[in-house]
């Protein structure tokens, strides 16, 4: 099985994007971190933020081929603690001593999952997502996204999580 971390960001950890993440994570191997756990401070231009939980949790991240968000659509973007992680990836690319790590997300695959309240995540989510990817030279993979305008379905969101968990399972990592 495919080796894959999920960077899970809600206001609630069992709501609707809580439950696509942990129906996702039935049939892939797959860690969950849920940010609001985490002590991960906003990003600061003078980085006095060191020694937070951001370090460590890089650190596990960069361990993986799969790295997934997991957020809702919250106003046509990432939640609080997605974009606060999303932020500080910027202390990697800062940094001199975190220089060589932040280079080790390249070739990395990036994945979306998320939920809203439409057919469709919007654009603005999206477009953000997929752009930073690109940006950190990580591969584009698969999205997975529920409309969740009647709560989660199991059932109704069976097959978008079976073919976004085979199309992880199914991809070979060579290096
Ligand atoms: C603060 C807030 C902002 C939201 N903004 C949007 C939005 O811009 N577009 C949308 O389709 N749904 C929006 N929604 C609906 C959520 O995306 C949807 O209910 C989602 O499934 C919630 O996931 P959660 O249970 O993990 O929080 C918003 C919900 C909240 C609470």
């Amino acid at each position: 099985m495919a080796r894959a971390i999920a960077l899970f960001g809600s206001s609630r950890r069992h709501g609707n994007t809580g439950q696509l993440i942990d129906h996702i994570a039935e049939g892939l191997d797959l860690e969950i971190v849920d940010l609001a756990q985490l002590r991960i401070a906003p990003y600061d231009y003078e980085h006095r933020n060191r020694g937070d939980d951001f370090e460590p949790l890089m650190t596990r991240v960069l361990d993986f081929d799969h790295i997934l968000i997991a957020s809702p659509v919250y106003w046509y973007s990432v939640s609080p603690p997605v974009k606060i992680f999303l932020d500080r990836i910027t202390d990697y690319l800062d940094l001199p001593d975190l220089l060589d790590q932040g280079r080790r997300l390249r070739g990395k695959t990036g994945h979306i999952v998320c939920t809203s309240i439409f057919d469709n995540a919007p654009a603005s989510f999206l477009g953000a997502l997929t752009a930073t990817y690109a940006y950190l030279g990580m591969h584009m993979g698969g999205v997975a996204h529920a409309n969740c305008s009647d709560g989660y379905s199991r059932m109704a969101h069976e097959s978008v999580v079976t073919e976004f968990s085979r199309n992880i399972s199914a991809t070979r990592i060579n290096r």
